[in-house]
């Protein structure tokens, strides 16, 4: 388990308390009574809240477990996304709402209404029909976060075709993998996106991820079409018959379509995530129980009020929190919302604050990471714009410091906003664990509580509850509407994965204290995931795309604490003798090294630090130690080695590291 040493301190002596002002408190979506109207009947109150869905064929069965632990919300309904996020506000007489105010990195603006919204992604999905993709296709998303990357997501749930989105930042390896791994049918890509004043590629990346390479002798041979919006205007390769221009065919496509109704259980849409083992998993959401939970908790957590309130999520719609919360969630509840292209620190390093005073954000929904940033960059920036806007805050991605909820409680929140800390997962679909405003009294550093319908708890190894005061492994003990679905096409792996550990318990990978309030404190992946900046990377992935680089012979990488991004990846590597490496600067070696996983998973993968081995501490049965790297990593004391083969090994890693013979990026 990764320990927060500063956590756990301040868990035994944190006496915070912020009780929600009795202003708040009085207009609040949320109220202490769904606490005891879900325990008191459960299922009627997930009844209730898929009942604010607009459904095609209303449904009539709740839950069907039968087949646990696939589980069938709302079954016998019909329903459409798309319909429920645009059309029907339309339909309601709030279509000239503003959906979107995008605000690209450039400078240009752009402002949506809910109409805009549904002319735009009727012509989108009339074009997707064009090039025939079909209910049930599956469609790969790699764009950046523009507002055709909304519209594309509607456009497929609106003709009942399943989106994976890609994050832009992945590699094109990594594309074809889950283009693979998927069968994608059609690719919707852009020309480039812009970052810091320059032009990322991006379809030079696709046509690269789908032509013949070392690591796929053969071209993707699912996708027809490769869809490309123009947003810098690049030079890029064509090939004739298989790309189209969005500009040709979304542009002059009829601006009327009808949504396509799908079954509740018709995949919406697959997101890959990486776990401790193998290749990324497509983890696969469906449409009713999914737009429930994004719904209800965008409602309840973030206090939407959609006539006054501008919502803005900083996250990537390339991440589920971007599906949930700012594509599926909001847009259900007819917010209105800021979408921005750019980086915290493009022009400037007052750029969000900037872009909260312009369009009066009322709530925002950032990570701890980005939190810790701008405390270092220090608050004379924040305090240069108007804030007083703002009246919620949230935080998700990793359990935030107690320090860093303080600093965004007083600086961003000038002491009046109620932040909300969100424990959820992309398996989770929605947040599962977070305080309520206007009902919890929040504790800097806790996500508290477990959601009205939303069960959980903290066991021990053999899935016994553990008492206030004790740690042990957060599990969910009852189905809930968003839970994902499976991985896709495979069962086995779903169940292996989420409900092997304990016997019909939902096992999250994460660690969890309980308080002597009974309030729950998460305390890191349990697993070999690690979580960089809020991104989830897997330790067996980077070690995997090291040794594929000649030079290597072995690795072995850890996540360690780090000040800014909460982990950071740390490698260390056993070059080979034999090869040209051992002849080059250990800077030269590390920096070729970072290329390497770059290339083959995505710049956010690459180890901030490396450092060259001879061996690597393994078990008498060969599993590499990280225990005790990790103890290294964070310039530890190294931890008891009686079960290592050679004991040696650990006393010669740990001098290199602290005589700074590391790498650092
Ligand atoms: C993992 C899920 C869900 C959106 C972003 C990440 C960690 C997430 C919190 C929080 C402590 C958190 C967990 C979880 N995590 N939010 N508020 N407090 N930890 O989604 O990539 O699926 O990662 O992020 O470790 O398991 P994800």
């Amino acid at each position: 388990m990764v320990n927060d040493a500063q956590t756990l301190e301040n868990l035994h002596t944190e006496t915070r308390s912020f009780p929600p002002s009795p202003e708040f408190a009085e207009q609040a979506n949320a109220r202490a009574e769904m606490y005891t109207q879900a325990a008191a009947d459960r299922l009627g109150f997930w009844r209730e809240q898929a009942e604010h869905l607009h459904w095609d064929t209303p449904f009539t069965e709740v839950l069907d477990w039968s087949d646990a632990p696939v589980a069938r919300w709302f079954g016998d309904g019909t329903l459409n996304a798309c319909d429920n996020a645009v059309d029907r506000h339309v339909r309601e007489g709030r279509g000239d709402r503003v959906a979107f105010y995008f605000e690209g990195e450039p400078g240009d603006s752009r402002t949506l209404t809910y109409s805009d919204m549904q002319r735009e992604v009727s012509k989108a999905a009339n074009a997707l029909e064009s090039l025939g993709v079909t209910k049930g296709d599956r469609v790969a998303i790699y764009l950046p976060q523009i507002p055709e990357a909304v519209v594309s997501m509607l456009a497929c749930a609106r003709i009942g075709a399943i989106h994976s989105v890609v994050f832009g930042g992945f590699s094109s390896d990594s594309l074809r993998q889950r283009i693979d791994d998927a069968q994608a049918k059609l690719v919707i890509t852009a020309d480039g996106g812009n970052r810091r004043g320059a032009h990322l590629a991006l379809k030079p990346l696709v046509d690269a991820a789908l032509a013949p390479s070392e690591a796929n002798p053969t071209e993707a041979e699912s996708v027809e079409h490769v869809l490309t919006v123009q947003r810098t205007g690049q030079d890029t390769e064509w090939t004739e018959g298989r790309d189209v221009w969005w500009h040709d065919v979304v542009e002059p496509a009829s601006d009327e379509h009808t949504p396509v109704m799908v079954e509740a259980e018709h995949p919406l849409f697959i997101l890959y995530t990486s776990g401790t083992t193998g290749t990324p998993k497509g983890l696969f959401h469906t449409t009713g129980g999914y737009l429930t939970g994004a719904s209800y908790t965008h409602r309840v957590v973030f206090d939407l009020k959609p006539e006054t309130d501008v919502y803005w999520c900083s996250a990537d719609v390339g991440w589920i929190t971007g599906h949930s919360y700012i594509v599926y969630g909001p847009m259900i509840n007819g917010a209105t919302q800021v979408l921005y292209e750019g980086v915290p620190n493009a022009p400037h390093e007052g750029r969000w604050w900037e872009i909260i005073e312009k369009y009066k954000v009322s709530i925002f929904y950032t990570a701890p990471t980005a939190i810790r940033t701008f405390m270092k960059w220090g608050e004379a920036i924040p305090n240069k714009f108007d804030l007083s806007s703002l009246r919620l805050l949230g935080s998700v991605g990793e359990p935030i410091n107690p320090e860093a909820w303080m600093w965004y409680r007083r600086v961003i929140g000038g002491d009046r906003c109620p932040i909300v800390d969100t424990w959820w997962q992309t398996e989770t679909g929605s947040i599962m664990i977070s305080p309520l405003p206007g009902v919890t009294a929040a504790k800097p550093g806790s996500a508290q509580v477990a959601l009205p319908g939303i069960s959980a708890a903290v066991v021990d190894d053999d899935a016994n509850e553990v008492g206030p005061g004790r740690g042990g492994y957060l599990v969910l003990d009852q189905p809930w509407p968003s839970m994902l679905r499976g991985v896709w096409g495979d069962r086995e792996r779903y169940e292996d994965t989420y409900w092997s550990r304990f016997k019909g318990l939902y096992f999250a990978g994460d660690g969890a204290k309980r308080d002597a309030d009974g309030d729950i404190w998460l305390m890191g992946r349990v697993d070999d995931v690690m979580n960089v900046s809020g991104h989830r990377l897997s330790t067996t992935e980077i070690e995997s795309a090291l040794v594929s680089h000649p030079w290597v012979a072995e690795a072995a990488v850890v996540g360690a604490k780090d000040e800014t991004t909460g982990q950071a990846v740390v490698a260390f590597v056993v070059i080979r003798d034999d090869s040209e490496a051992a002849n080059l600067e250990h800077h030269e070696v590390a920096v070729a090294l970072r290329e390497k996983v770059k290339s083959e998973i995505g710049a956010l993968a690459k180890p901030r630090t490396v450092l060259l081995v001879s061996e690597v501490p393994k078990t008498r049965s060969g599993k590499i130690m990280r225990r005790l790297l990790r103890d290294v990593a964070e310039h530890r004391e190294v931890g008891d080695v009686s079960t290592l083969a050679n004991a040696t090994v650990m006393n010669a890693i740990r001098d290199n590291m602290e005589s700074g013979k590391a790498d650092d990026d």
